[in-house]
């Protein structure tokens, strides 16, 4: 059985993190979405809300389980008995960072393969930091994000902005 792990932020879920659930759900028996659960950052969504987003967005997709994790992505990749991480690669930007990301993790446990899938061309430009400045700013974000991630960033806008 090969079960692969995608693990991220996903604040918030993107169309391009969309598309990389959706092409490396079909090269797996099973694709766990890993969101991370980082003690030291405040996330624009919170965990609970972060997972939850993404079950509705992969209801239909039977082989996809969503599950928070925390510490190390190898040691979690491990508990799930999976040996494949995924990771999506959209620009030359993109590469320092997941270059360290994949040789850290070999280096830390070398029966764990990183797979990249490079990202369509219509989602390039689309990140998660980018989402939540448009956000912020009353940008449209139409383009970039499920209807559902453009509803629930709408709500969390105004109660921030209620909260001030
Ligand atoms: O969506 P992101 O923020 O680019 O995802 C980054 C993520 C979650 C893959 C990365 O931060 C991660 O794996 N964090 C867990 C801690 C860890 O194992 N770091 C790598 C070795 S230092």
């Amino acid at each position: 059985m090969k079960i692969g792990v995608y693990p991220g932020s996903f604040d918030p879920t993107t169309n391009g993190h969309m598309d990389i659930i959706d092409r490396a759900c079909k090269l797996v028996d099973i694709l766990i979405v890993g969101v991370l659960n980082n003690p030291d950052k405040t996330p624009y969504l919170n965990l609970d809300k972060r997972v939850k987003l993404l079950k509705e967005l992969t209801k239909d997709l039977n082989n996809v389980m969503i599950e928070p994790f925390s510490g190390l992505l190898v040691d979690f990749v491990a508990s799930k008995n999976a040996n494949i991480i995924i990771r999506g690669f959209r620009a030359i930007s993109d590469f320092e960072y997941e270059l360290q990301l994949a040789q850290t993790n070999f280096m830390l446990n070398d029966t764990i393969e990183t797979i990249f899938l490079v990202s369509r061309n219509e989602y390039v430009y689309i990140s998660s930091s980018m989402v939540k400045q448009l956000v912020e700013f009353g940008g449209d974000i139409s383009g970039m994000v499920p209807k559902v991630t453009m509803e629930l960033m709408d709500r969390e806008n105004k109660i921030r902005k209620q909260e001030g």
